[in-house]
């Protein structure tokens, strides 16, 4: 977590060149994007902390149309745009699109390593922010509630070892379906990461869970194929549905987890959404609905047996 890496994204080969060896830097890993699909897989996938889009059109389509989908993909990021029109219509439009800086071509390299400095500056300020409300947001039960053993043994097998850290979580969640929070203390110790690093890591990767995952796992698709068909607009309904905000994945009656992937294998039926083993695709918000409900309905049949079955007991 520690390692930032900067995307260069351009199809100017000598150009990307150019910067790949003027940003070197011993914290950073510079990684460079040519190809569209590329770029788009590595901001979908959380791979780039900070990206510098050349003004050229990669794969004939302009690099500014690209910003909204890229923000979409990962609205936290910054993009530091890099552009030989220094018209103020151009300005005013990266400007709106939410970029972070607008670097004019021939570029300065200082310019550029001031610019990526500020924008890491302001990821690690994020980063503690949402530490410190994830701590909060994160249902604080007593050690006591947890048979803690298993999980001291697994420490142990790693003890100091600060590159585990991955492995270990993985094995925590292994037993329990998620990473309770008195765990982390005890692996924050035990590797010697501090808590607020775990809780970035257990944040930054979507396969982890903070508390504990609901009877049905819902998964919206927001893929580049879901996006184009309107995936965020059923993400938004089913968030809404299921009284679902950032933070809570959830639901209060823990019937529901919620979780927003990458791509679910299934673009031809876009936009698509699983819920536990069944697909659902050629999707909208309120089809979308209308299968939840269904298993909500369902549930609700359930209850009502249930409790009949104890009266007649
Ligand atoms: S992009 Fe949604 S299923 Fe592939």
């Amino acid at each position: 977590m520690d390692e930032k890496t900067i995307l260069i994204a351009t199809n100017d080969e000598p150009f990307g060149e150019y910067l790949y060896h003027q940003l070197s830097d011993p914290g950073w890993t510079i990684s460079r994007a040519s190809v569209l699909s590329d770029l788009l897989r590595k901001v979908r996938e959380g791979d780039v902390d900070v990206l510098l889009l050349d003004s050229n059109n990669i794969e004939g389509i302009p690099c500014y149309d690209l910003i909204a989908l890229l923000k979409k993909s990962n609205s936290r990021l910054p993009i530091i745009a890099l552009s030989e029109d220094s018209s103020l219509e151009t300005s005013k439009r990266v400007r709106h699109e939410g970029i972070f800086f607008l670097a004019m071509k021939p570029v300065d390299p200082e310019e550029i390593r001031t610019a990526v400095g500020d924008a890491l500056k302001m990821i690690r300020q994020q980063e503690q922010r949402r530490n410190r409300k994830m701590a909060k947001i994160i249902e604080l039960r007593p050690a006591a509630e947890f048979d803690l053993s298993p999980v001291k043994e697994i420490c142990k097998e790693h003890e100091g070892a600060r590159g585990d850290l991955l492995i270990v979580l993985q094995k925590i969640q292994s037993i329990f379906g998620y990473v309770p929070k008195p765990t982390i203390e005890i692996v924050s110790q035990s590797l010697g990461v501090s808590t607020s690093e775990i809780f970035g890591v257990l944040t930054f990767y979507n396969r982890f869970h903070l508390s504990p995952r609901g009877k049905h796992t819902v998964r919206i698709c927001r893929g580049t194929a879901c996006h184009f068909k309107g995936a965020s607009s059923i993400i938004d309904s089913a968030k809404s549905h299921l009284a679902l905000k950032p933070g809570k994945e959830t639901t209060n009656d823990n019937l529901f987890s919620m979780e927003e992937v990458a791509c679910l294998g299934a673009c031809g039926i876009a936009p698509v959404m699983t819920v536990d083993e069944e697909t659902f695709g050629h999707l909208t918000p309120a089809l979308a609905m209308e299968a939840i409900a269904r298993y909500q309905a369902a549930e609700e049949v359930a209850a009502a047996e249930a409790v009949q079955e104890k009266k007649a007991a």
